[in-house]
């Protein structure tokens, strides 16, 4: 008798050491991404640097975007309306990762959704993806329209001449990651019309009645989005290739906090605008938001 509850306590003891074991092995192995997190941005930024450049090596989670591990540590974010096809991602540039939002749609299997109570636009996906995704962004993003190709439909697409034609998938293949990387932020449109040079003047006297709406809203879409009372602190000119599709390196992401872009995002879900006036206001704050003059 004595033996063998000797033997059993052992036994259980020897099952409790080897749960330990396993508790330490676990907690161990997520120590590196805790401290990732918790020393960011200092650190954060240099580690993550080095560790992914290449390649992915935070585990997934339910909150972020579907993490292919063994695909570039680069990403296409687009927003789709739920009859758009985005097979053209898979099928000719599988070599990113893709984060596909359904605006319309919150239910298709495969896709990103927006919170239930998002305004459902472009500006609000790609914040919610910078949002969400914020502390494992690949180094290199890039925010395209659904539209592989096509004229008039991709006519925000370059190369008219190619076959087929205004084909985002020959821009894209064409993009020079150490381009984005270097300079933080890249429009992927060069056709100057419209946008450039001057397509908003904030304060043009007399208004120009042809002109969108955005124009006339964009001094106190400014003044609120980025926190300055004083009209004079709103630039006069703002002009830049149209149709917000572009490119943006992690780094750049990261000079402005996660807050910022929560505070960009509740001003595209409580601004009033019009959907369309609203989206052609935030094509035109994206360079500025991500570094550039406003011209
Ligand atoms: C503006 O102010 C709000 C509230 O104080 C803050 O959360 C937000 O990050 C600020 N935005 C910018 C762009 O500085």
């Amino acid at each position: 008798m004595k033996t063998s509850s000797r033997f059993l306590t052992a036994v259980i003891l020897l099952a409790f050491l080897l749960w330990l074991k396993a508790r330490w092995n676990s907690i161990q192995a997520q120590w590196p991404e805790f401290q990732q997190i918790s020393s960011y941005p200092q650190q954060a930024h240099a580690k993550q640097e080095a560790a992914s450049n290449d390649r992915h090596q935070s585990p997934s989670d339910k909150l972020r975007a579907p993490i292919r591990p063994s695909v570039p540590n680069r990403v296409i974010v687009v927003a789709k309306q739920s009859d758009d096809d985005t097979d053209w991602l898979m099928d000719e540039l599988p070599d990113w990762q893709h984060a596909v939002y359904t605006l319309d749609d919150p239910t298709t299997p495969g896709f990103l959704h927006l919170p239930k109570s998002a305004r459902p636009l472009k500006a609000t996906a790609y914040l919610t993806y910078i949002i969400d995704n914020y502390f494992s962004l690949p180094s290199t993003l890039v925010f395209v329209h659904p539209h592989r190709s096509g004229f008039p439909r991709a006519l925000h697409n370059e190369f008219p001449d190619h076959d087929p034609p205004h084909d985002i998938v020959y821009a894209l293949k064409r993009l020079r990651i150490d381009f984005v990387q270097e300079n933080g932020y890249a429009n992927l449109r060069c056709t100057h019309e419209p946008g450039c040079l001057d397509e908003i003047r904030p304060f043009r006297e007399p208004r120009d009645a042809w002109r969108s709406g955005a124009e006339s809203v964009y001094a106190e879409a400014w003044k609120t989005v980025f926190n300055s009372s004083k009209d004079d602190e709103v630039p006069w000119v703002v002009g830049t290739p149209c149709c917000g599709q572009f490119a943006v390196s992690r780094r750049q992401v990261w000079k402005r906090g996660i807050g910022e872009y929560m505070w960009f995002r509740k001003w595209v879900m409580e601004n009033g605008l019009e959907d369309e006036i609203c989206e052609r206001v935030v094509e035109y704050l994206w360079h500025v938001i991500f570094g550039r003059r406003s011209v």
